[in-house]
Formats: C-alpha cells, structure tokens, sequence
C-alpha cells in the first residue's frame, strides 16, 4: 500500500526495528516447575536482574458491557496462590467494565529477555478492609488522586484537576484516616497462565499452564506445550 502523501511514514520507522535483538536466556519447559507462581517468581526475579525497565508494569485487557475489548498498563502489586492483584478505582472505565465482565488477561512484556506471561482469569474484588488497607498504604499524591474518584473524566476546566487535588490532599491532611470509597483491589484468579520464551531461530517455546478444576484458590495445574 501506498503512503498518502503528508501522513507519517510509520513503515520505514518500523522497519529500522530490530526484534528480539538480545539473546534470549535458557527455558526448558520439560523441568518447569508445577506450579506457575514459582516460575513467574524466576522470570520476574531474572527481569529485574536484567535491569528491565517496569519490569511490575502489566497489560490489563477488559471487555466492556457491549462486548467491545480495551486495554491498559497497570502495576502488579502481588501475585498469589488468590490471585494477581492491582488497584485502581472502581468507578474508571476498567472499574466499571469490571463489574459488568468479570474477566480479564494480563499480559507481562520483558523485551531484554525476549519473554511475555498471560494470564487469563475471573476477577474477584478485595474486601472493604483489604482495599482501605492498601489505600492507605499509598502515599499523600497518590491516595489524593485515587479519592476523587474522577479517572478517565473528561477535563472540561484546566484548572480544576489541580484546585480538586489541592482540596483532597487538604482533607487527607486534616484527617488521614479517609479512605476513599472507590479505591479497589482487584484480584485475576488465573485460569491459564502461559510463558512464553523467544528463541533466535524462531522456534519460540511456550508452555501454557491450565487450572485444574474452578476452586476459588486455584492449587493444581495441568502443562501443555504450544506451537510457536
Ligand atoms: C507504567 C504505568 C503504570 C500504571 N499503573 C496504574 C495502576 O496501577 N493503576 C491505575 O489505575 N492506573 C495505572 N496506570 C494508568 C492506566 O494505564 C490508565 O491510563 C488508567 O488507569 C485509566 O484507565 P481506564 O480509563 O481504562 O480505566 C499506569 C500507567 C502506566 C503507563
């Protein structure tokens, strides 16, 4: 296809692009660990070793109430046998698509390790003491930010983000016990996790990990390994 003339060439750009340029470290899904966490645990540690940057930093994906996907990068604050947490408001856009599809994927990128983990599962909220506990385990920005509750509005005047921050800060100042109503731990109970390893003659492994059963905590795995 032609450019249209005046438009940015983002093909040539792309193609000054070298992929996986490192050399990626060694994976043999045959001595895998059982239980995925534990070989997330290796991959996560070896990301940071490496001096990946936001090595934490995650893909959600959601779906909305009609159908339609979307998706953002968000921290990961812990993984666990429960579940891989973050936090963020309920009343966003991923807050609210949350509530009407309970499901969600992540999707970790480690590019100096040629490595990607997803994860697919439901999503399961934390309880109201679990998310006034990391609420107020953030910091004065941040917990202002999260208070207002206003993620993803519109900005109509410039202003007002900072005259609305200064005012919450003052509150969170005078009483730092509030707790914002929308701040919320959301948990992926995972119902596939899936490593992925690239390799210089492309022949990338993957080994995906399946739940075996729909328990709340999930204990048991099964492996497969996936065409490339
Ligand atoms: C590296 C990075 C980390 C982020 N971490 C979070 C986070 O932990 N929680 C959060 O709500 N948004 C986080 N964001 C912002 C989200 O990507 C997104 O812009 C915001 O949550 C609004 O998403 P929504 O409109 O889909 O609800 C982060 C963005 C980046 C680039």
């Amino acid at each position: 296809m032609t450019k249209t003339p005046g438009s940015p060439d983002i093909r040539s750009i792309l193609g000054r692009v070298t992929v996986f340029g490192a050399t990626p470290p060694a994976f043999d899904p045959g001595t895998a660990p059982a239980d995925p966490l534990e070989l997330f645990a290796e991959w996560l540690a070896d990301a940071v070793d490496a001096g990946v940057a936001d090595p934490n930093a995650m893909t959600l994906s959601t779906v909305d109430a009609d159908g339609s996907p979307d998706a953002r990068v968000l921290i990961l604050r812990d993984a666990t046998p429960e579940g891989w947490s973050f936090g963020t408001s309920s009343s966003s856009p991923k807050g609210q698509q949350l509530a009407a599809r309970g499901a969600a994927a992540l999707t970790f990128y480690w590019p100096a390790r040629g490595r990607q983990v997803r994860v697919r599962g439901r999503v399961v909220k934390g309880s109201a003491e679990e998310n006034a506990e990391s609420f107020l385990s953030r910091g004065t920005g941040g917990r202002a930010e999260s208070f207002l509750g206003r993620q993803s509005d519109v900005i109509d005047d410039p202003d007002e983000p900072r005259r609305a921050l200064d005012e919450v800060r003052q509150r969170i100042e005078e009483d730092p016990d509030l707790v914002s109503p929308t701040w919320t731990i959301y948990r992926v109970v995972p119902e596939t996790i899936e490593f992925w390893q690239a390799s210089r003659d492309r022949s990338h492994l993957r080994l995906r990990y399946r739940a075996a059963g729909d328990a709340i905590v999930v204990h048991a795995f099964h492996t497969e390994r996936l065409w490339p």
